[in-house]
């Protein structure tokens, strides 16, 4: 049995609006639920894919030197055993004798002991960290009742072919970067791109975490967002600082999250995965503490130079302006779609006492990300507001998701607005219909002004685009 995944309560005013407003729905929930997993409601679908946009423009687009990539989530098995994940990506896993529970043992160390508390240790060293501080088991509260510490692989399997005789034993991708490895060769001649230049996916990847927790914070099945730079040996510090700057900027300038709840984190030696011989993450403040948001790491030629000697294929760059062949180092970027979801959504989450004594909740996304841009309302259902207020819907349309909300006194309408964090209300009234200038209310400030209609598209792409 599995610890039941319990939300903590510093999260429950962002689980309750994401809920409430339709940004993620627990998933499978008409037959009592499955565990960890979420649907993302039409809210949640619209930030999902304007993250995605944001990022893909600042990461693909915007760059010369990157292009993109889109490789299967289902790869030949022999991908995994050359990157070291058939005998390298394990936890550690305990489990309690007395109710079974499974439990993560260097996170277990760590909720007793303090923040990186297990960082470096062997499954023995845990193993007696655990016995000496007897602590309790978090679902049935027995001490002294674990199994010892042992590797568990956190690949999900499955077979790949129609009988179950041929069927192949195959995994989920646990990462995204494999598949842009495996695909170096074919992009530099198809492309003929030179060193320095990076190639960039987005795609979900499949972990079976021994202790899924903290809502979309670790799932067993996410989105990652990765890029893989290929640089000269020798220049893979330069391009570490650069891609690491890059990416905080990235996230305040164009996310809009705020810069003192962002910090980095330099790993440790005993921290570092198998592959990297430099790492460091963007953390974010999410309502249960500091975690990681972004993983920059220096993977040097580890994977290229391993699929090299398990493939059998030459995936050696060839520089003909200094007549050198060579294997690539690589600086990756690693930022998780859902991760940066829940940033975006704590960042943006406020309750306000306004003046009148009420309360608002509010999300103060930037409208480069708001999942509804523009909300646009007729003051009344009746003697033409609502034609020329779908008019006005359309001809926003292009900007991105606008909404039309003709029900319910006017504040309410606003106050929905605001809790999904749309950035401007248009609303139609009497006057429009003379003067051609409608209401815009600014979701911040709750500031209105009159506005020309034909002034709105570029006054608002302005903020948007
Ligand atoms: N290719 C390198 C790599 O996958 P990672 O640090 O294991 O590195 C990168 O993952 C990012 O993916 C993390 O910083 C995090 O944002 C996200 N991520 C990893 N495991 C996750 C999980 N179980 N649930 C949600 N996001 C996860």
């Amino acid at each position: 049995m599995e610890k039941k995944e319990t939300l903590d309560s510093s999260l429950k005013d962002i689980v309750s609006v994401c809920k409430r407003r339709g940004f993620v729905y627990p998933g499978s929930e008409i037959y009592g639920g499955l565990s960890n997993t979420f649907d993302y409601g039409p809210y949640g679908a619209e930030l999902l894919h304007n993250l995605k946009r944001l990022w893909w423009k600042s990461f693909v687009h915007l760059r010369e030197d990157v292009v993109g990539l889109d490789s299967s989530i289902l790869l030949n098995p022999k991908v995994w055993e050359a990157s070291g994940h058939v005998s390298n990506f394990n936890d550690p896993l305990i489990d309690c004798k007395n109710c079974k529970a499974r439990i993560r043992a260097d996170k277990f160390l760590e909720d007793h002991k303090g923040e990186n508390a297990a960082t470096g240790l062997t499954l023995e060293q845990m193993n007696e960290a655990i016995k000496v501080g007897n602590y309790p088991c978090p679902n049935c509260g027995n001490r002294g009742t674990f199994t010892e510490a042992r590797d568990f692989n956190l690949m999900f399997q499955t077979s790949h072919g129609a009988n179950a005789e041929d069927a192949q034993e195959i995994y989920l991708r646990p990462e995204t970067a494999q598949g842009i490895f495996i695909n170096f060769k074919n992009v530099v001649s198809t492309t003929r791109r030179k060193i320095p230049f990076g190639i960039a996916q987005i795609g979900k990847s499949f972990r079976n975490e021994i202790m899924a927790r903290q809502f979309v914070f670790r799932t067993r099945e996410f989105e990652q967002m990765e890029m893989e730079y290929f640089c000269e040996p020798g220049t893979q510090k330069e391009w570490f600082s650069h891609w690491v700057e890059y990416c905080m900027n990235w996230l305040t300038e164009q996310v809009g999250l705020r810069k003192e709840n962002i910090r980095l984190r330099e790993h440790e030696k005993e921290e570092l995965s198998f592959y990297s011989e430099a790492t460091s993450d963007i953390e974010y403040k999410y309502g249960f503490g500091w975690g990681e948001l972004w993983g920059i790491a220096s993977r040097t030629d580890y994977d290229l130079g391993q699929h090299e000697k398990f493939s059998g294929e030459d995936l050696k760059y060839h520089d003909q302006v200094n007549n050198k062949k060579y294997i690539p180092y690589v600086v990756e970027p690693a930022l998780g779609l859902n991760r940066l979801f829940l940033a975006t959504v704590t960042d943006a989450y406020a309750e306000e006492k306004l003046a009148d004594g009420e309360t608002r909740t509010v999300l103060r996304f930037s409208p480069k990300v708001a999942p509804v841009k523009v909300g646009v309302f007729p003051l009344m259902k009746k003697d033409g507001l609502p034609e020329m207020a779908r008019k006005i819907y359309s001809e926003l349309a292009s900007l991105g998701s606008i909404e039309y909300d003709d029900g319910g006194a006017i504040g309410k309408r606003y106050r929905r607005q605001d809790e999904i964090g749309t950035p401007f209300c248009v609303t139609v009234d009497y006057d429009s219909l003379n003067d051609q200038t409608v209401t815009v209310r600014d979701r911040d400030s709750m500031n209105q002004e009159r506005m020309p209609i034909q002034a709105l598209k570029s006054h608002f792409a302005n903020h948007i685009l």
